[in-house]
């Protein structure tokens, strides 16, 4: 698959970098951001010309619909580099439709895919310095688009800021991860916009999250907002199951995000001979199967955490811990994952692409 380059773009650089001033090996995810940024604006119907120019701030009317109605979406995806120094996108064609179908649940313009990947190409090739080689280095993209019309009226805006900024990037998660079944609260509803990687979705969650955390609890398990009977997503990844030697994750449905490392998993799982099942797994059945054992790991999978094992959860007060084991399900994806996305095992899949 090739990269469509073909739009133009105007590009301003900055007159000297601020790259030699960062401590890459010292960064905490999503503070750092590289010289320069992407952007295009849609007004009166059609996207303006795009222009990549310094990262700096801008300003909006107090009034654009962003800030009054939360008219935002986003995408979360990664630069790799390999050893001989080649700067690679992992299915960007994948981040770029699901942003897309983000845009239009929100009432949003699409974004055309020259856009998209003209700007995703041409800002990383231009900040391919701060992709940093060797394992757990990454160059974390950030596309958004936020509503920047003017006005209080409930209705979508008619001007939109189309943006992809660049974060070098080393692990979302620092130390353990401990989560809990949600009981009470809700991410998503059927009809609702959980599918939609929308701003809001994630808002919503900081203070059911802020009382985990609380508890010293990093994330939550959501569950179904009907009954909080089966496991869904945690709210910054996709979780996955493994009972016995058989992997579970509940399928992606108007509540659950399509994560793409969440699918990318389930074919090398699957290409490798794991036994998986896409299916909703209820919480009742995870409760036993942790009081029998048979509960081996459980773990989260996202562009950003990657692959996080989760080393127990609480539901009802009760807390069961996972037990460590050896071949893990959990590590075992994370390295044939890592290994395709640096160049360092044969991409059969055809998942990458070079910039
Ligand atoms: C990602 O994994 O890229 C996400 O978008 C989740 C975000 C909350 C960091």
């Amino acid at each position: 698959m090739g990269l469509n380059t073909t739009s133009e773009i105007d590009i301003v650089r900055v007159s000297s970098s601020k790259i030699d001033s960062i401590d890459f090996e010292n960064i905490s995810f999503g503070t750092t951001f590289t010289d320069h940024m992407f952007v295009c604006d849609f007004r009166e119907g059609n996207w303006q010309r795009p222009q990549i120019k310094p990262y700096e701030p801008f300003l909006l009317d107090p009034s654009a619909k962003v800030f009054h109605y939360g008219q935002a979406i986003f995408e979360g995806m990664k630069a790799y580099k390999d050893e001989h120094d080649d700067v690679w996108l992992f299915r960007p064609d994948q981040n770029m439709d699901r942003f897309n179908k983000s845009a239009k649940r929100m009432a949003m313009p699409e974004v055309p895919e020259d856009i998209f990947m003209s700007g995703l190409h041409q800002l990383i090739d231009l900040e391919r310095e701060w992709v940093k080689k060797g394992l757990g280095n990454t160059l974390y993209i950030r596309p958004f688009m936020i509503a920047i019309g003017s006005g209080v009226i409930a209705a979508p805006s008619t001007q939109y800021r189309f943006m992809i900024i660049l974060s070098p990037a080393k692990s979302y998660y620092s130390g353990e991860v401990k989560v809990i079944i949600a009981e009470h609260f809700s991410r998503a509803a059927n009809g609702g916009i959980g599918a939609a990687k929308a701003a809001g979705n994630y808002s919503a969650q900081f203070y059911p999250t802020k009382l985990a955390n609380e508890k010293g609890f990093q994330q939550i398990i959501w569950t179904d907002d009907a009954t909080h009977t089966k496991l869904e997503e945690a709210g910054t990844m996709n979780v996955f199951f493994r009972i016995n030697d058989t992997l579970f994750t509940a399928p992606t449905s108007e509540r659950i995000l399509d994560g793409v490392t969440r699918k990318s998993l389930i074919s090398i799982a699957e290409r490798d001979g794991i036994n998986v099942e896409v299916r909703s797994v209820l919480v009742s059945e995870l409760v036993e199967a942790a009081k029998d054992g048979s509960l081996k790991e459980v773990f989260g999978a996202g562009t950003a955490a990657v692959v996080n094992p989760i080393v127990g959860f609480s539901y009802q007060d009760v807390y069961y811990e996972l037990p460590k084991i050896e071949n893990s399900f959990a590590l075992q994806l994370k390295d044939k994952l890592n290994s395709i996305q640096y160049k360092l095992a044969d991409d059969t899949f055809g998942w990458t692409v070079k910039v």
